[in-house]
């Protein structure tokens, strides 16, 4: 057989096993068979110099030709894997962007923390502090430096969980039924002037029922300066009680007693559902109220080394809960704890209802 018919056959079946191939590694290994330094054209090609001369040229040329064309076709396959490499990764990557998407779930301000912004915010336009202190306390802050002494009639104000743990000199272990002791422990550390308000949980021994849970929160605030009356008492709760109800809402002074401050007062405002009428939510008095409050008592300055004959102050505490409760028109205390969604979800759909109500005017 001559070159010419070995060449053709080489370039005929070089070219139908290329077609054939779809992956990278044959095409390699066809490559080296047919066109690497030690191939098939190569080895054919040799035999060109046995060949008479005139016959040379004519057979060198189509040596050229089946060359050139090997390569093409090489030159093709790579573009064709390439290409078929890229198709098969987009649809690999494929994303169907007409699948509905998956809704996230979103969350709730729960309603305590809600009212309880809104208490910080409050009083923080009007420059207090804001801090926050233990839980777990010890019986001086949370009753003995507050002006009540153990055995004192007035502890069963407060009906207290004991920890059970060794007293230490600061007395027995206990949670805190109120926010008052971080009066105590503020004042203990900062050099009057003060203005600090303290959001937190307390604790209380007692049956659980509509109105009670035994945790809940309270929003302590105090004041103490030079030349701090009762009068900026009043002043400070009643704008408050304006900010958060309602800038038409009259509120009431009262007596009352807490061993750590003197004079004590409990505030009240006009009931804002029959506008002082009387109805369920005041029981029928048109009032209700909404803290308790008082000039922080000479004693306790004295505890923590506040001199009493220069500096007074006021100080104030409320229940969060209580406030949402009148706020939002909720029943019962026992929802904002009992995890359910369902109330949860609502206070979204009440903010509506108090906004149109505002709205509306009365
Ligand atoms: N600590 C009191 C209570 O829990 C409330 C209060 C705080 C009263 C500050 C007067 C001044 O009942």
């Amino acid at each position: 057989m001559g070159i010419a018919e070995d060449l053709a056959a080489l370039r005929e079946r070089g070219l139908a096993q290329l077609a054939a191939i779809s992956e990278a590694e044959v095409l390699e290994e066809w490559r080296t068979r047919y066109l690497g330094r030690r191939g098939e054209l190569t080895q054919v090609l040799r035999g060109l110099g046995a060949l008479p001369p005139e016959e040379r040229p004519a057979a060198g040329a189509a040596g050229n030709r089946a060359k050139e064309a090997l390569e093409a076709a090489y030159d093709d396959a790579v573009e064709r894997l390439r290409r078929a490499a890229l198709a098969a990764a987009i649809e690999r990557e494929r994303v169907d962007v007409t699948l509905p998407g998956r809704t996230p779930q979103v969350g709730q301000v729960h309603p305590t923390t809600r009212i309880l912004r809104e208490i910080t915010a409050i009083f923080a336009r009007m420059g207090f502090d804001v801090a926050d202190g233990p839980e777990v306390e010890w019986d001086y802050y949370n009753f003995e430096a507050l002006n009540i002494p153990p055995d004192h009639p007035a502890r069963d104000m407060w009906d207290t969980f004991y920890v059970d743990a060794p007293p230490s000199e600061r007395g027995a272990m206990l949670l805190r039924t109120h926010t008052s002791p971080m009066q105590i422990r503020v004042m203990d550390r900062y050099a009057p002037p003060v203005r600090v308000i303290v959001p937190g949980k307390v604790y209380r021994y007692e049956a659980i029922s509509a109105r009670h849970e035994s945790m809940f929160y309270q929003v302590e605030g105090f004041a103490v300066d030079r030349n701090i009356t009762m009068a900026d008492l009043k002043g400070t709760l009643a704008r408050f009680a304006r900010a958060l109800f309602g800038e038409e809402r009259r509120v009431r002074f009262r007596c009352d007693y807490f061993p750590f401050v003197e004079p004590g007062a409990e505030m009240a405002i006009d009931c804002h559902l029959c506008n002082g009428a009387g109805c369920r939510l005041c029981s029928q008095s048109g009032w209700i109220e909404i803290l308790g409050a008082g000039m922080i008592h000479p004693k306790v300055l004295q505890v923590v080394g506040y001199d009493p004959g220069v500096y007074s102050g006021f100080a104030f505490g409320m229940g969060p809960e209580r406030i949402a409760m009148l706020k939002y028109g909720i029943e019962t205390i026992r929802l904002f704890y009992a995890n359910d969604l369902r109330f949860l979800r609502q206070l979204r759909m009440l903010d509506g209802a108090v906004a149109r109500a505002d709205a509306g005017g009365r």
